[in-house]
């Protein structure tokens, strides 16, 4: 089978090579499954560089995310052969391969209503909104709801979920055409942050009031003009450092205002809250199926344009998800 590998860390484009290897096996409790898509997703960058807080063992194939049908299964695995399903791969067999390799517990079945496509970028962004949101925010129906680098994987879903679970969304993105995306998936403000003072704009919406949830993957500066703009017992969702720092914090800022800064990892919480993951995937398929939730999926691409992708990933010039077809590519 093709599958992209890294075998020294470094830039994606210097250090990835396209390979032809052995399929690899499922072990006790895994899958291996046949991939139609997967989707890019920024730590795929930080894994070649060796900066993901996950470092797998040489070679490895990078990939965090597929849509595919399972192949084999290993001891102990119920899953059924043929099952169409969406799953976090098993490092160091990741998903930008023909085939790879995943714990069962990271492995959803999905319905045929989801395609390829739209399933390979789907579970990471829509579970890690999810279980912010509700999970970790609380969020409630008629609050405002900041969602930081709107236009990307994971802020876009945000969007989204913020919509359905009927808060004012407003987002932030680098640039008017990025903006523009953000009002289409639902925000009711868009704000360019990269020319404008998002804090002092959303304080200007809200009328002085601040956003009650603050969903950031970026990090930084960003985070730190966030705390200049959370609303009284608000929470600031702390989801990933795009930006490339991550900021410290004045604890008597969180006394003085009595907000929260509150951390999610999906990671974990795929290990240790397999039941409650159940509950949400059965909840986002619902909303995926009603048509509230639609992944934003910003390029399709062949297995060659890989490395380019990835880079163009953390240069800030992608869209929603970059999805690869892969193998036979998407069936449905
Ligand atoms: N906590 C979790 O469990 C979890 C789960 C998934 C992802 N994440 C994290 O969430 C973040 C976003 O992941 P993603 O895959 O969805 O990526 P993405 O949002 O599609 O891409 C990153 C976006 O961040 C913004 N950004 C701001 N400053 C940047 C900088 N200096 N360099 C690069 N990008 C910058 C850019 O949007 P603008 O141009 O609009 O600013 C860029 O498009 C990552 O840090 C990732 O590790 C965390």
């Amino acid at each position: 089978m093709r599958a992209w590998r890294v075998h020294e860390f470094g830039e994606p484009v210097a250090v990835l090579r396209l390979e032809e290897i052995d399929s690899p096996e499922p072990g006790p409790g895994q899958v291996q499954i046949r991939v139609a898509c997967a989707a890019l997703n920024f730590g795929d960058g930080l894994m070649c560089r060796g900066l993901y807080p996950l470092r797998p063992e040489f070679p490895f194939s990078p990939g965090l995310e597929v849509c595919g049908e399972v192949e084999r299964v290993g001891d102990g695995v119920s899953l059924a052969i043929g099952q169409r399903v969406i799953a976090v791969p098993d490092l160091p067999h990741g998903g930008l391969a023909e085939a790879c390799i995943a714990n069962a517990a990271n492995v959803y079945a999905i319905p045929d209503s989801l395609g390829d496509v739209e399933g390979a970028g789907f579970l990471i962004p829509y579970q890690t909104g999810h279980v912010a949101l509700h999970r970790r925010a609380q969020i409630r129906s008629g609050e405002t709801l900041l969602v930081h680098a709107g236009a990307g994987g994971v802020g876009s879903a945000a969007i989204q979920l913020g919509v359905a679970a009927g808060a004012e969304v407003i987002a932030t993105a680098g640039g008017a055409e990025k903006c523009e995306v953000c009002l289409k998936l639902g925000a009711r403000l868009a704000i360019d942050y990269r020319t404008e003072d998002f804090s002092t704009a959303v304080r200007e919406a809200t009328d002085g009031r601040g956003a009650d949830v603050i969903y950031d993957p970026v990090g930084g500066d960003v985070f730190d003009r966030s705390t200049k703009c959370v609303a009284w017992e608000g929470r600031i969702l702390v989801v990933g450092f795009a930006g490339g720092q991550i900021p410290t914090l004045s604890t008597l800022d969180l006394l003085l205002e009595s907000f929260s800064v509150v951390g999610v990892y999906m990671g974990e919480y795929s290990r240790r809250e397999r039941p409650t993951l159940d509950a949400v995937h059965a909840e986002l398929l619902a909303l995926h199926g009603k048509g509230t939730i639609r992944p934003l999926v910003g390029r399709e691409i062949s297995m060659e344009e890989v490395p380019l992708a990835i880079r163009d990933l953390g240069n800030r010039r992608t869209i929603g998800k970059i999805i690869i077809r892969i193998g036979d590519g998407p069936r449905i």
